[in-house]
C-alpha cells in the first residue's frame, strides 16, 4: 500500500532571507554563521557585531559577504577598517553604530551578545519587527517584562535559542496555559556538581572554565559553574511562557540530552533531546517551524544506557535560590542580579575573588540595593539601563570593602 505523502506545515521559500548575527564572534555567533553557511536556503548576511575582536568579525564578514561589520568599542575602529579595505564591506564603530546595525531591516536577527551589553543592541531589533532569535538571556532577566510586551506591540516573533528554553518551546508546541502544570529546566551541574565546600573555596577560573559537556563563552561557563545560569534560565523561562514561578523547576541532569521537560495536567510530561552542541537549538530558531540538516552528533540511546537525575544542592550552589528570591521581588531585583552578577564574574575571572564569593557578592548588592532604595520596577530600558549601572557601581563598592581591587 502506498502511503500519502505529508502535508507541509509550510511552503518551502527560496527568496534569500536577510539575516544579522548580533555577537558574530562569540561561541553562538559563530556556529550561527557556520549554521547559516549550509541552510538549503541562501540567506543574505546584513550586518555582524563585536565587542573589540576586529580582525575576527572582518574574517567572519568577508567570508560571509556581510554588507556591514560593526564593533561596540570605537578603539578598534582602524583595524576593523583597514582589514576590510577593498572588500566593499561597510565597517562601523560604537554603541550608536551598533544599534543602527541591528536595527536595519532584517528577517532573522540572531541576539548573541555577551550580559547587559546586549540590551539596547537586541531591543532595536526587537523593533524593527521580524523574526529575533534569543541567546542573550541578560535581556530578559533585566528587562523582561518590557521587552515581552515590546515583542507584543510590534509583532515580533521571539525564538528562543538557551538550549533549555528551545526545547520547552517544542515540548510546549504552543499548549493552552491551563494544561501546563509545570516546565522543569535541566541543569548540568558544571564542573564542580560533586565538589565540597573547602574545594569550593580554592577552585580556580581554569577549574570553572573546564565545563563538562558545554564549549561556550567564559562568562556563561562560570555561571554554570555557580548555577546562576539556571537562576538566569528560571526568570528567562518566566517571561517567555505562560507560567508563574512556582510552576518553575530545576533538576540536575549530569548528561546534559535532556534539556527540559514540560509536565501537563494529564501526567504526560514531554522532553526534549539531544547532544550538548547549540548547533541544534540555533539551526532550529534559524529554521522554525522547519527544520534543518545538521551534523550534531545523534543520541545512541543503547550506547548511553542510563540518564541520571537529582535535585540542585541549594547550599553549595545558593545562586539559584537567590535568581528565585529575585524573580519574586520584580523586574529591579532581577536588573540588580544581573549587573552584580557581571561584575562578580569579571572579578573571579580576573582572580580578585574566590568562586564562592560570587554568589555572595550578589547576595550583598541585592541585600544594598533594597536598603538604598534601588529597587523601583524600571518604566523603560533607559531606567534599566540606569539601574544595571547603579547595581554595577554598588558591587564594585563591595568589592573594595571585601578588601579586592575593583574590576
Ligand atoms: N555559548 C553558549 O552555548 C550559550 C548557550 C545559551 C545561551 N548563551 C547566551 O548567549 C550569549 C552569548 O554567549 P557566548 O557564549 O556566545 O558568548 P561569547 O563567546 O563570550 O561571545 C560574546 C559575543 O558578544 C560580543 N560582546 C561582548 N561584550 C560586548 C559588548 N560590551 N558590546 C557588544 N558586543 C559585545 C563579543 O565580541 P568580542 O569577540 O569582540 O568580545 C562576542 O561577539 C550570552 O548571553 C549567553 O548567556 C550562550
Amino acid at each position: 500500500m502506498q502511503k500519502a505523502a505529508p502535508s507541509r506545515v509550510t511552503e518551502t521559500v527560496t527568496a534569500p532571507r536577510r539575516v544579522s548575527v548580533l555577537g558574530a564572534t562569540g561561541s553562538v555567533g559563530r556556529s550561527t554563521l557556520e549554521l547559516i553557511g549550509l541552510a538549503d536556503r541562501p540567506h543574505t548576511v546584513v550586518a555582524v557585531t563585536a565587542n573589540r575582536n576586529a580582525k575576527r568579525l572582518a574574517e567572519l564578514a568577508v567570508a560571509h559577504g556581510a554588507e556591514t561589520a560593526v564593533l561596540a568599542d570605537p578603539a578598534h575602529y582602524r583595524e576593523l577598517r583597514d582589514y576590510l579595505s577593498g572588500t566593499g564591506i561597510e565597517a562601523a564603530a560604537g554603541s550608536e553604530a551598533l544599534v543602527e546595525a541591528a536595527s536595519r531591516p532584517a528577517d532573522w536577527v540572531m541576539a548573541a551578545i555577551m550580559g547587559a551589553a546586549g540590551l539596547r543592541p537586541t531591543w532595536a531589533a526587537v523593533q524593527q519587527g521580524t523574526r529575533v532569535a534569543l541567546a542573550n538571556k541578560e535581556c530578559l532577566v533585566s528587562a523582561g517584562s518590557l521587552f515581552m510586551q515590546a515583542i507584543g506591540e510590534r509583532g515580533t516573533t521571539l525564538l528562543p535559542v538557551d538550549s533549555e528554553h528551545s526545547a520547552a518551546f517544542q515540548a510546549l508546541d504552543g499548549s493552552r496555559p491551563e494544561n501546563i502544570e509545570q516546565i522543569i529546566l535541566t541543569a548540568s551541574g558544571g564542573p564542580f556538581r560533586t565538589w565540597d565546600m573547602n574545594q569550593l573555596r580554592s577552585a580556580t577560573p581554569e577549574q570553572a572554565l573546564n565545563h563538562p559537556n558545554w564549549s561556550m563563552g567564559d562568562k556563561i561557563t562560570i555561571d554554570s559553574a555557580t548555577l546562576m545560569n539556571k537562576g538566569l534560565e528560571l526568570i528567562e523561562a518566566y517571561h517567555l511562557f505562560p507560567v508563574e514561578p512556582h510552576q518553575l523547576d530545576v533538576v540536575v541532569h549530569p548528561q546534559s540530552m535532556v534539556h527540559c521537560l514540560v509536565q501537563y495536567r494529564d501526567g504526560s510530561a514531554l522532553a526534549q533531546l539531544s547532544s550538548p552542541d547549540m548547533r541544534t537549538p540555533i539551526a532550529y530558531s534559524l529554521s522554525w517551524p522547519e527544520r534543518m540538516p545538521t551534523s550534531v552528533e545523534r543520541l545512541n540511546l543503547a550506547q548511553i544506557s542510563r540518564l541520571d537525575f537529582e535535585p540542585p544542592d541549594n547550599d553549595r550552589f545558593p545562586a539559584l535560590e537567590l535568581a528565585r528570591q529575585a524573580l519574586e521581588q520584580g523586574t529591579a531585583a532581577c536588573t540588580v542580579l544581573n549587573g552584580a552578577n557581571e561584575v562578580a564574574v569579571e572579578a573571579f575571572l580576573a582572580r580578585n575573588i574566590g568562586f564562592l564569593e560570587i554568589t555572595r557578592l550578589v547576595a550583598h548588592a541585592l541585600q544594598g540595593a533594597e536598603q538604598a532604595g534601588l529597587l523601583v520596577e524600571p518604566g523603560d530600558i533607559d531606567e534599566v539601563l540606569v539601574l544595571d549601572a547603579a547595581a554595577r557601581q554598588l558591587a564594585r563598592g563591595l568589592l573594595n570593602e571585601y578588601g579586592h581591587s575593583s574590576t
